[in-house]
């Protein structure tokens, strides 16, 4: 009886020790995801349009349970249980060692712009690299994929003929930038398009042996296709060629994802015949979190709209809230409620432009935040001057506010995130290399996401490394990789 009266008492005093510790922090959390207050001239309307962007302001109890049915997700997704993220084993289980040698191609595809490059390694290092950049027409993104890959198979050959590598075999690292499921280094079979991109034959199919058959029908060059990988894990090993602390790989651009270092024991899904391998790089796929129904409880209305003036309706739920192709969106279904409901422009005329869906993109958001960095309106007038309709000064304000509160919430959502793969990789210090163009000019993101990081994840050393262009090169970098893997076991 006594020893359970100390029991309860030691208990006791233990969990109000823990609330003393819990409270401030979550006390320090809700103040450091505040906005700026509106500033507006009509107190009525300053509190409508606040009250109407309340569900848009994530509280600390939901950032605590959002980090939770991430956690849960990823765990699912690990041990092939049905789960919104993928998941998906790369095959690579080392970066560079220096020891990488000789030319490597390399192909980009997932933004506007395929490139190819061309890239010459000594000692694992990048000594000299050629790059070119090709359209790819929209007629090509959308409808049957064989036009699409015989497109590919022809800028490789216009490149590696200007090069005068016809005859030379090269091998080539492809970098696919959209889910796939991976059966080993060089297979990867579609899972669906996202971003401005949507050819339903290639669902499904090995988009490797696609390149492959577009190559061979041209049969001018001696290209090899030996691996296959996306934007995330190009610019982790990128990232890790000049930091070897780096184990995490993210983009932020016109779509968002991430990937990291994982032990390889914890990895179930595993096509291949295992070499002792310590650890691999996962890709998460986390563009698709939330596709569940997992992450409702922070679904707007506005996210709603968002997503049904999208692509690919009903898919991608966390990039939707995240990602460069749809933040100006947001922005744009807010602001075009706000005018709805009186709140914004009094102007006389129907401002048709912003009334229509994709108008508003993510550049003009990094451009009107600049402002509120700087304390001016300058970019804020510009942008709205596009829209041909007259402003005063409460309409820049709702507008700089609108900016603030989309792109503070995307930065928070990426931040939770992160802060969890900090703890799960669970080393002492950890460099996450980030490429996109969303994270490259949004001028306040990466404060954000270091502010927030320090508060989800306490005592962890980090720290945020623009890898550039990890896509293009770490391409050629997996390439090498894989060869050097691939005379190993021969
Ligand atoms: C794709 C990911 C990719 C990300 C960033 C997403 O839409 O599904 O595979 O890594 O965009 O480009």
């Amino acid at each position: 009886m006594k020893k359970r009266s100390i029991t309860f008492y030691a208990l006791s005093n233990f969990q109000s020790l823990l609330d003393d510790m819990v409270v401030p922090a979550e006390r320090a959390l809700h103040e450091a995801i505040q906005v700026s207050p509106l500033v507006h001239s009509d107190e009525a309307k300053k509190q409508k349009v606040e009250n109407l962007l309340k569900e848009m302001r994530l509280s600390a109890a939901t950032v605590r349970r959002i980090k939770e049915v991430f956690i849960s997700e990823m765990n699912k997704g690990i041990h092939q249980q049905p789960s919104s993220l993928q998941m998906e084993n790369t095959y690579i289980p080392e970066l560079i060692d220096g020891t990488e040698e000789g030319q490597y191609l390399a192909l980009d595809l997932g933004g506007t712009n395929f490139r190819v490059l061309l890239v010459e390694l000594q000692h694992g290092k990048i000594m000299r690299e050629k790059v070119k950049k090709y359209e790819i027409g929209s007629h090509l993104r959308i409808g049957s994929g064989y036009p699409l890959f015989d497109y590919l198979a022809e800028c490789v050959s216009d490149f590696v003929i200007n090069e005068g590598l016809q005859d030379t075999e090269l091998p080539l690292g492809f970098t696919f930038s959209f889910p796939m499921v991976q059966h080993a280094l060089d297979i990867g079979m579609l899972v669906t398009w996202t971003k401005s991109y949507n050819c339903p034959d290639v669902v499904g199919k090995n988009t490797v042996q696609l390149l492959r058959e577009a190559l061979a029908r041209r049969g001018d060059t001696k290209v090899k296709v030996n691996a296959i990988l996306n934007d995330t894990t190009g610019t982790l090993i990128q990232g890790a060629m000049s930091d070897p602390k780096t184990a995490i790989g993210l983009i932020l651009g016109t779509g968002s994802n991430a990937c990291y270092v994982e032990r390889a024991d914890r990895v179930e899904h595993w096509e291949v015949e295992r070499h002792g391998e310590k650890e691999v790089i996962v890709d998460i796929e986390w563009g698709a979190f939330g596709d569940n129904g997992v992450l409702d409880f922070i679904k707007t209305d506005f996210d709603r709209e968002n997503d049904a003036n999208s692509i690919l309706v009903n898919s991608f739920t966390f990039e939707k809230y995240i990602a460069g192709k749809y933040l100006g969106e947001i922005v744009r279904v807010i602001l075009a409620r706000l005018y709805k409901d009186g709140l914004f422009l009094s102007s006389k005329v129907t401002p048709n432009a912003l009334l229509t869906p994709g108008n508003l993109t993510t550049d003009l958001v990094s451009h009107i935040e600049q402002d509120t960095v700087d304390g001016g309106k300058k970019n804020t007038v510009e942008v709205l001057s596009k829209f041909g309709v007259t402003i005063d000064e409460d309409d820049i304000n709702v507008v700089q506010y609108v900016c603030e509160v989309a792109s503070n919430r995307a930065a928070l959502l990426v931040s939770i995130c992160l802060a969890y793969l900090l703890e799960r990789i669970n080393k002492d210090d950890i460099s996450i290399a980030v490429d996109g163009s969303l994270f490259k000019h949004h001028p306040r993101l990466e404060t954000w996401m270091y502010k927030y990081i320090r508060l989800l994840a306490p005592g962890r050393k980090f720290k945020l490394v623009l890898a550039e262009d990890g896509s293009g090169k770490g391409a050629a970098l997996v390439s090498a990789i894989a060869q050097r893997l691939q005379r190993r076991i021969d």
